[in-house]
């Protein structure tokens, strides 16, 4: 199988595939020379997994994720996204995120969060913008997700891009969020507790 690699994150290595006659993407977690090798296994099997399962799930709450093709130990097929992340254009000069991206990431967040899931890395990075007429949002990179009520973790997720967006982008994002949560009231007192804290500073940039 030929496959050309796409992206290189801390993480994993992602490479463009067909397989089974699908356009797909492989993300393969690379081994962690660093790591002892069965813990470093254990880490990388356990991400595949969590990856899988969320997509999994939030496909069946209705958020837009790739679709799952083919699992294995240390790698994942799905089917490719034809567009930009989120964050690639914001990078652009002068570029605004487009507001359908904005409402569509903040009420997929909510819709993720009524159900208990938490995304664990949710940043423009992360949120694809297809470029079909329809110009889809999709989530991506669930390998940090974790299945949890904690309204601390919930509003770690908000706080990931309130960090990543200007004051209105963020606005348009938290008004969609807000309106389609059962419980934001919640959420949003405890990202203003985490902000008057302080805390998380470093931590969530070194993410
Ligand atoms: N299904 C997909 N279709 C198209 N492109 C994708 C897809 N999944 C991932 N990518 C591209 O690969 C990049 C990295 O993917 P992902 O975030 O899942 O891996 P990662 O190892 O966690 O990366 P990072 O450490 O950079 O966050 C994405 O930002 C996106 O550009
Ligand atoms: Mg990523």
């Amino acid at each position: 199988m030929a496959m050309k690699m796409i992206s290189e994150g801390a993480e994993a290595r992602i490479y463009a595939a067909m397989i089974f006659g699908i356009n797909a993407i492989l993300k393969y977690r690379q081994p962690k020379r660093y790591r002892i090798r069965a813990l470093d296994e254990a880490i990388r099997v356990r991400r595949t997994r969590i990856e899988a399962r969320t997509l999994i799930t939030a496909q069946g709450l209705g958020v837009k994720v790739p679709q799952i093709v083919l699992v294995g130990r240390f790698g994942i097929f799905t089917t490719r996204i034809n567009g930009r992340t989120l964050a690639d254009i914001l990078g652009d000069n002068g570029a605004k995120a487009p507001a359908k991206a904005l409402a569509d990431s903040g009420r997929y967040l909510a819709m993720l969060h009524s159900h208990n899931i938490v995304h664990g890395d949710f940043t423009p990075a992360n949120i694809m913008v297809s470029s079909n007429d329809a110009k889809d949002t999709y989530i991506i990179d669930f390998g940090l997700s974790s299945f949890t009520a904690s309204a601390e973790d919930k509003a770690l997720d908000l706080l990931l891009m309130k960090r990543s967006l200007s004051h209105n982008d963020f606005q348009v994002f938290a008004s969609s969020y807000k309106a389609h949560c059962d419980d934001s009231d919640a959420v949003l007192e405890r990202l203003r507790d985490i902000e008057r804290r302080g805390r998380y500073q470093t931590r969530t940039l070194a993410v």
